[in-house]
């Protein structure tokens, strides 16, 4: 089916629903607004205490999300879709991380990291251990032949689980990728530091790995449905604790929007190895956060 169609058919269910009752659902084609924002009051418009009284009317059909096609969790306006990262996907998926998330990740660049050279190879191994999760979500502009512009790659960690092959420090050789292999331990040893399981009483948890965008495709919320489609997978799964380390001010930003609560803040300028720091010039992004969401 057309993407154009589906948002023709929900922009018309929408308008017959705001008709109704004053207010409007939420649909695809809008920027996505953080869960637990404020909605507006429904309008009252026409029940403003007159003889007559208020007949309850017929509600039509609510443009809900199972009337996607199969396997799309969101069409948004301009033809991109949102479906569940698969293996298959997985080759454009490290391309498009190597060209936009390790290029311009504020720990990378700080580093310098030579992306790809020193990504793909560790990535392209690692990455289907994580996508067999089934969590992850991929954003596609169905209109520029499906080309891939934006992921949230996300895992499900387990309390008491031995790290499996889909851990980051299992594909990275300190010697050959001695930059990666410092970020990454830099996160790991951030992240540690809570017991998430024994703090909100999980056996196990959604984490967001990382959150990247196409560079042409910016701006657009496109990151932000990706966080919000996750989350709502996150719901499917049962999982009811969601982590998230945050390098840059944006992705902060974004997750903070979607009701993400920051737990615990490293600044840069306080992780020094021999009085030096270790990522120096991260300019704007000041500090690693790790963000929690807890669903009821
Ligand atoms: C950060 C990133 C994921 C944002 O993707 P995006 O699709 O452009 O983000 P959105 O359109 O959903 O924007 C969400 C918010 O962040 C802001 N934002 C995102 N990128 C921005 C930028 N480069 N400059 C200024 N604001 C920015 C947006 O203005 C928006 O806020 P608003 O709704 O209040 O206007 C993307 O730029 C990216 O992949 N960057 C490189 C990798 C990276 O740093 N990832 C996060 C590391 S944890």
């Amino acid at each position: 089916m057309n993407p154009n169609n589906i948002s023709g058919f929900y922009n018309s269910m929408a308008s017959c629903f705001k008709k109704y009752t004053g207010a409007m659902p939420s649909i695809p084609g809008r920027r996505p607004e953080a869960e637990g924002a404020a909605t507006p009051e429904p309008s009252l418009e026409g029940a403003s205490g007159g003889d007559t009284p208020l007949m309850e009317p017929e509600l039509p059909e609510l443009p809900e999300e199972q009337k996607l096609p199969p396997g799309v969790l969101h069409i948004q306006e301009g033809g991109i879709v949102y479906k569940i990262l698969t293996e298959e996907q997985s080759d454009a998926a490290v391309d498009l991380l190597c060209n936009h998330f390790f290029k311009d990740e504020p720990l990378g660049k700080a580093l310098h990291l030579d992306s790809p050279r020193e990504v793909d190879h560790w990535l392209a191994n690692l990455l289907p251990y994580i996508i067999r999760h089934d969590v992850s979500v991929v954003a596609v502009d169905e209109e520029n032949d499906n080309k891939i512009v934006g992921v949230a790659i996300n895992s499900i960690k387990e309390k008491d689980a031995t790290p499996g092959l889909d851990d980051f420090l299992a594909w990275i050789d300190p010697q050959k990728d001695p930059k990666m292999f410092r970020i990454i331990s830099f996160l790991r040893h951030v992240s540690q530091e809570v017991d998430f399981f024994e703090k909100y009483g999980v056996d196990k948890l959604m984490q967001f790995e990382l959150l990247n965008v196409s560079k042409e495709y910016s701006g657009r919320g496109i990151a932000s449905m990706l966080v919000q489609q996750s989350v709502a997978l996150a719901r499917q799964h049962n999982l009811t604790c969601l982590v998230a380390l945050t390098t840059g001010i944006f992705s902060a930003k974004i997750f903070a929007r979607h009701n993400f609560r920051t737990i615990r803040e490293v600044p840069y300028s306080s992780h020094r190895e021999n009085g030096k720091l270790v990522f120096p010039s991260t300019g704007i992004h000041t500090s690693t956060r790790v963000a929690v969401k807890i669903l009821q």
